[in-house]
């Protein structure tokens, strides 16, 4: 049975508009990245989610065994309780599900991921911070409308194995997603330089 998600939604002053949905880190809550996401400007709405797992405490999207090993019936699970979540909300809060922009950091990022892999034509576009490849083998996808995926990768972050991101970046270009991914000098914090990017990938592609 799907739980509802706790979340903010804020509309945008013109309507029809774009919807970014900000999917936090863990340990972090549906307020975190509003900051981040006020860079996009007044004509798109934001739908900020807080995850339904908690770990220690620390709210997450989905369940994991280890760190980095994750829960992958739980995680598939969740990915269809966001959906079922994203379908129902843009009912009650009037946004057009066809226009929904995901950006994720790290724990966000990764069940985006799984969105754009288990329902590959749900997403508009995903915006990806210090993502790992979500399935450790990845199910058959085929994107839908080229959808443009950026991924920002930290060249010293250690949470994450190199080999396998890669492997991620080129199944997501390989299986029709328009993929942009770019090595920033940082770890698995984020800096400005991955805001700047993500506004130069929406204004070029929304
Ligand atoms: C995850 O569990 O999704 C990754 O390890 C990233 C994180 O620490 O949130």
């Amino acid at each position: 049975e799907y739980q509802s998600l706790k979340y903010i939604y804020q509309a945008a002053p013109i309507q029809p508009a774009a919807t970014l949905l900000l999917l936090h880190g863990t340990g972090g809550n549906e307020t975190d990245l509003l900051p981040l996401a006020s860079n996009f400007g007044n004509n798109i709405n934001i739908l900020s989610v807080r995850g339904n797992v908690t770990e220690h405490g620390m709210p997450r999207f989905f369940k994991r065994l280890g760190m980095g090993i994750f829960d992958e019936k739980d995680l598939s699970f969740r990915t269809q309780e966001l959906i079922h979540f994203l379908r129902e909300t843009s009912k009650k809060e009037n946004f057009d599900i066809n226009k929904v922009i995901a950006l994720g950091y790290s724990n966000g990022a990764n069940i985006a991921g799984a969105v754009l892999i288990d329902e590959p034509g749900l997403l508009a576009g995903a915006i990806l911070f210090r993502p790992m490849q979500p399935y450790k083998q990845l199910p058959a996808f085929k994107a839908v409308n080229q959808a443009p995926v950026l991924l920002t990768l930290g060249q010293f972050d250690t949470t994450i194995d190199p080999d396998a991101t890669n492997a991620y970046v080129t199944a997501l270009q390989n299986n029709g997603f328009a993929t942009t991914a770019m090595n920033l000098s940082t770890g698995h914090n984020l800096i400005q330089e991955d805001i700047s990017l993500a506004l130069d990938w929406y204004h070029k592609n929304f």
